[in-house]
């Protein structure tokens, strides 16, 4: 599979206001490509935004938006093309978790999280992935986790956010093939970002040893430079995922218990 070409492409980053998608954003415009960085906060996507004009030369567009409200996709496309912008990457990045006992977890914020790792991201790709198709180019980069990979106690829902991203982007990968246009899950394992903060608690993720957003950002890249349908960041989770598969979907799910359950529980 040939590299692909990014300069003076335009990119479309979700979640670019921290962590992986800032380092998308930032490698994006290292390789040339304008971008656009999709957010809630407003005040760091401005920032980012003059960064990266700054620092590589491109054109960099924030528009904020609740990703998880239903008519923000359709709100964020419109003001893309009112810039007179078409969108020729996707990095579907934006995603939230939670953690805790199932009853126990506030069922909004939990609706709210199905929205934004799922719903938006699908209504994104519908908006994009044909004018690419049409155009035999572009790619479509979405964040899935190792938790794509496993039933996970505690974070039940985030885990089952993550299959789907997963299995979407696998099947998306099967019918755009050969078509001219790349289509990616990227897992990655735990990663030093803000995620840890926002999920509201230390135990998730507590005790794995973290990767660094610019790794998993550089596997992305690789993964869509090899024509892979999912990539995931880190030898040991690949030999993770890879075990899993020896062990039955019971056992997996009563491990998986075990190894995150709460302190006190
Ligand atoms: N860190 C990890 O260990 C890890 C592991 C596996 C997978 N992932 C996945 O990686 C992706 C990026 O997460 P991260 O680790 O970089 O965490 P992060 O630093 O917390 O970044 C999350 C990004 O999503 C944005 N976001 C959150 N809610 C949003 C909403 N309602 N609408 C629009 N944007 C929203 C956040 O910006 P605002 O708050 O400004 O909206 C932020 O830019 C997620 O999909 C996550 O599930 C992370």
């Amino acid at each position: 599979m040939n590299k692909y070409t990014y300069r003076n492409k335009l990119a479309l980053v979700t979640g670019a206001s921290s962590g992986i998608g800032k380092a998308y954003a930032k490698e994006l415009a290292a390789r040339g490509c304008h971008v656009v960085l999709a957010a809630r906060s407003k005040d760091k996507l401005d920032t980012l935004a003059k960064e990266i004009n700054r620092q590589y030369g491109v054109k960099a567009y924030p528009l904020a938006c609740d990703l998880s409200q239903a008519s923000a996709p359709r709100h964020l496309a419109e003001q893309i093309s009112e810039l007179g912008l078409s969108v020729d990457i996707l990095i579907n990045n934006a995603g939230v978790g939670t953690y805790g006992r199932f009853e126990e977890i506030d069922s909004e914020r939990e609706l709210e999280e199905i929205m934004l790792n799922t719903a938006a991201l699908t209504d994104l790709t519908h908006r994009y992935l044909p004018d690419m198709l049409k155009r035999e180019d572009g790619i479509v980069v979405n964040v899935a986790s190792m938790a794509a990979f496993m039933p996970c106690a505690y974070s039940a829902v985030y885990g089952a956010t993550k299959a789907f991203v997963l299995s979407f982007s696998e099947a998306l990968w099967a019918e755009t093939r050969g078509r001219g246009v790349r289509v990616l899950a990227l897992c990655p394992g735990a990663t030093e970002t803000g995620f840890f903060d926002s999920v509201g608690s230390e135990e998730m993720g507590a005790g794995q040893k973290l990767s660094t957003p610019e790794k998993v950002v550089q596997a992305g890249f690789r993964g869509i430079d090899q024509g892979r349908s999912y990539i995931i960041d880190g030898r040991n989770n690949y030999l993770m995922a890879q075990m899993i598969r020896l062990f039955s979907r019971r056992r997996v799910a009563l491990i998986m218990e075990r190894m995150s359950k709460p302190k006190g529980y």
